[in-house]
C-alpha cells in the first residue's frame, strides 16, 4: 500500500490521481506542485511521508526533479534528466532517432525555399514551438517568436497522426494502445495549435500499420536500452503514417494531455499495478475519449473568471484543468478549463451533449471532432 504524490495540477494529473485512487495498491493520493516537491527535498526527515512520486508535466522532469527525488531514496515514475532531452531538445531527439535507424522528417537548410516546411524551436515551448510554414513571410514572423532559442527547419510530412504512449519498466517497454489527439483549435487547416482539444483511443489501424508499429516500438525499446535508460517512466511518440511507414514527429517524456485521460478512461485493469508491477494494460470494450472545454480567446488570450455550473451525469468524468473554487462555486481560471471523459461506442456524442449543458459564459469546445 502506497502513499502517492503526483507532481502537477492539470487535468492529466487529476485523471492519474483518480486512477491511482481506484487502485488496491494505494493508501493515499495527493497532487503537489513542483515547488512543494522542491521544499520537500530540503527536509529529508520527511521521507516517510511518501512512497512513490509520479511526475505529470515535462517541466519538473526536464528540470531533473526525478533524479533529485530518487537520490533521497524515494521511488519515482518519471524520465530522468538525461533522457528528458528527448523532449527538451528536438535536435538531440533527431540524433537519437537517426542513430537508431528510426524514421523522421529530414532536416532542410535554414534558408530553404521548399514550402510547406516545418520550423521547430529547440526547447520547451508548451506545444507552441512548432509551425508548418507556407511562405517566407510566415517564416520570418515565426522565426522571431522565441528570440534567443535555436531552431531548425524540416521537411513537411503528410499523413495521419497517432500518439503512442509507452512505459519503460525494468528495462522493457509496456505500450498503451494508440490514441489520437486533436491539436488544432478548430478544423481549419491554419487554426492555431493548442495543448489538445480532445483525444480518443483506440485508433483503427490497418494490419500493415499495426505490424510497422510493433517494429517501431521494438526499435524504440532497443534504442532506449542501448543508450542506458534505467528509469521507470513514460515516453510518448508522436507518429505520422507516410511513405508506408511510421515517422517520428516528436518525443515527449510524459503522458500526453489529453491522450492520458482517454487512455485511462478506456483502461480496465489497475493502473498502479501496471506502474509498480509491470502488468500489461487491458481495456474496456468501446472507445475512451476526452473533450476539452476551453475558454473563448484560448490559446492566446482566454477569458477567465466565468462561473461554471456542471450538469449531473454520472457517465461523464470531469477533470479540472483551469478551475478555481471559491465559496463553494467553480470559476474558469485558464485557457483549458475542463477535461470531459467517457468510454462508450460513441463517446463524443455523450461528451458534446454534456458540454452543451455546461453553464459557462465564454465556453468553447470543438463540435466537429469524432472517432
Ligand atoms: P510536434 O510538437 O513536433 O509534434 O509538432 C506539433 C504538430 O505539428 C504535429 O502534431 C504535427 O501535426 C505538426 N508537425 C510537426 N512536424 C511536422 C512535419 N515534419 N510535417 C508535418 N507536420 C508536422
Ligand atoms: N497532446 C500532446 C501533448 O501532450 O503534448
Amino acid at each position: 500500500m502506497s502513499n502517492i504524490w503526483i507532481v502537477g495540477n492539470g487535468a492529466r494529473e487529476q485523471a492519474i490521481k483518480a486512477a491511482c485512487e481506484k487502485s488496491l495498491l494505494s493508501k493515499s493520493v495527493k497532487l503537489i506542485t513542483e515547488s512543494e516537491c522542491r521544499d520537500f527535498l530540503k527536509t529529508p526527515s520527511d521521507t516517510q511521508k511518501t512512497d512513490l512520486v509520479i511526475f505529470g508535466p515535462e517541466q519538473p522532469i526536464c528540470d531533473g526533479l526525478v533524479d533529485e527525488v530518487q537520490q533521497i531514496g524515494i521511488k519515482c515514475i518519471g524520465v530522468n534528466k538525461k533522457f528528458s532531452q528527448l523532449e527538451s531538445s528536438k535536435l538531440l531527439a533527431k540524433k537519437f532517432i537517426v542513430t537508431h535507424g528510426i524514421k523522421c522528417a529530414k532536416l532542410l537548410p535554414i534558408e530553404s525555399n521548399e514550402f510547406p516546411q516545418v520550423m521547430k524551436f529547440d526547447g520547451l515551448c508548451k506545444g507552441k514551438g512548432v509551425k508548418v510554414l507556407y511562405n517566407n513571410e510566415e517564416k520570418n514572423v515565426f522565426a522571431r517568436k522565441f528570440t534567443g532559442m535555436r531552431y531548425f527547419i524540416e521537411e513537411y510530412l503528410e499523413g495521419d497522426e497517432i500518439s503512442v504512449m509507452s512505459y519503460l519498466y525494468s528495462g522493457r517497454l509496456i505500450n498503451f494502445r494508440p490514441a489520437r489527439d486533436f491539436k488544432r483549435l478548430s478544423k481549419e487547416k491554419d487554426a492555431p495549435n493548442t495543448g489538445g482539444m480532445g483525444a480518443y483511443t483506440p485508433v483503427k489501424l490497418t494490419e500493415e500499420q499495426q505490424i510497422k508499429l510493433q517494429i517501431y516500438l521494438k526499435k524504440l525499446e532497443t534504442a532506449l536500452l542501448q543508450e542506458g535508460a534505467d528509469f521507470n517512466g513514460f515516453i510518448y511518440s508522436g507518429l505520422i503514417w507516410t511513405r508506408g511507414d511510421w515517422y517520428v514527429l516528436e518525443y515527449n517524456v510524459r503522458l500526453g494531455d489529453p491522450e492520458c485521460q482517454a487512455i485511462l478512461t478506456n483502461l480496465k485493469n489497475d493502473f498502479l499495478d501496471i506502474l509498480l508491477n509491470g502488468t500489461e494494460p487491458e481495456y474496456h470494450e468501446g472507445v475512451g475519449a476526452c473533450l476539452t472545454i476551453a475558454a473563448k480567446g484560448y490559446p492566446d488570450t482566454p477569458i477567465k473568471g466565468d462561473e461554471i455550473i456542471l450538469p449531473e451525469d454520472s457517465s461523464v468524468d470531469v477533470y479540472f484543468a483551469g478551475v478555481k473554487e471559491k465559496d463553494g462555486k467553480l470559476y474558469s481560471d485558464g485557457g483549458r478549463v475542463l477535461s470531459l471523459c467517457t468510454n462508450s461506442e460513441n463517446p463524443f456524442l455523450t461528451l458534446k451533449n454534456y458540454a452543451d449543458k455546461i453553464r459557462m459564459e465564454h465556453k468553447y469546445f470543438r463540435k466537429d471532432i469524432d472517432i
